[in-house]
């Protein structure tokens, strides 16, 4: 294993990118690639099994590429894979869990609102998570509909800003004052978001202490790239269209479409 090999990541589709971008911006020596497995999206209706086998099918496709760590881009992915992952495969995991314990701790109505897909809030990880915090009220809401309309490039859709209003005015009323973004699709809603929730309320979403972590465990395992060169590689791939893919992560960045 050499330390320029890359950092792999996967999502079930876009969404991931949002937490790319903050592992890119962080550790910019680092090669990566990225799969999308936008064929299969949303995994949050999808069964754990079904979640479980999907997310073992883009390690392996990872650890093929000599991934040397692996960052499960996916809310849904995490909560329901990442024990399984851990224990077949002998590589680092870095999961994406909604940034629970930061609103929790500094909210003042001891109110906050989670927006996340029915595969993560219905999972075992997610309610251990919420029982830490048993003075607090945690307002939970399925994100119905919104991926599919992120992976389409519908970020400003009469659509996606009705959903949006459906899920987020009834927490409102209801006095939060965080609302966590339990999705790594939804960061790419939030300039729509705000103009629906008042601007005191404030909006956690969990890139930055991934891309964070990230640096820790790269260099607690001795594994950080830290020559800077011009030969870094970012590798995309996405089993559908690019076309949104393409709009999110800017056009210098090519994205291979392929079967994986
Ligand atoms: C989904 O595929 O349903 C969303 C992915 C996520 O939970 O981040």
């Amino acid at each position: 294993m050499s330390n320029s090999n890359p950092i792999g990541l996967f999502d079930s589709g876009v969404g991931g990118t949002s937490i790319w971008k903050e592992v890119h911006s962080l550790l910019p020596n680092e090669n990566t690639i990225y799969l999308a497995d936008s064929k299969n999206a949303p995994y949050g209706q999808k069964s754990k099994e079904e979640i479980i086998h999907l997310s073992k099918k883009n390690t392996e496709y990872l650890l093929n590429q000599n991934a040397k760590l692996i960052i499960v881009a996916c809310n849904t992915a995490t909560t329901n894979a990442i024990n399984e992952l851990r224990a077949t495969y002998h590589v680092p995991f870095i999961g994406i869990e909604p940034a629970i314990k930061p609103a929790a701790l500094h909210s003042k109505t001891h109110t906050i609102g989670i927006l996340a897909t029915k595969g993560t809030l219905n999972s075992e990880l997610f309610h251990e998570n919420v029982k830490k915090y048993h003075n607090i009220k945690i307002i939970e809401q399925i994100g119905f509909g919104l991926v599919e309309l992120i992976e389409n490039g519908d970020l400003n859709s009469n659509k996606t800003t009705q959903l949006l209003q459906d899920y987020l005015l009834p927490m409102v009323e209801q006095n939060i004052d965080y609302l966590v973004l339990g999705c790594t699709h939804y960061p790419y809603l939030i300039p729509q978001i705000k103009k629906i929730i008042p601007s005191h309320i404030k909006i956690i979403d969990s890139g930055e202490a991934v891309a964070k972590q990230t640096k820790k465990i790269l260099e607690e395992k001795n594994i950080s790239n830290t020559e800077s060169n011009d030969t870094t590689y970012h590798k995309f791939y996405i089993n559908n269209s690019p076309d949104a893919m393409q709009d999110l992560i800017g056009k210098q960045y090519k994205i291979t479409q392929k079967e994986f």
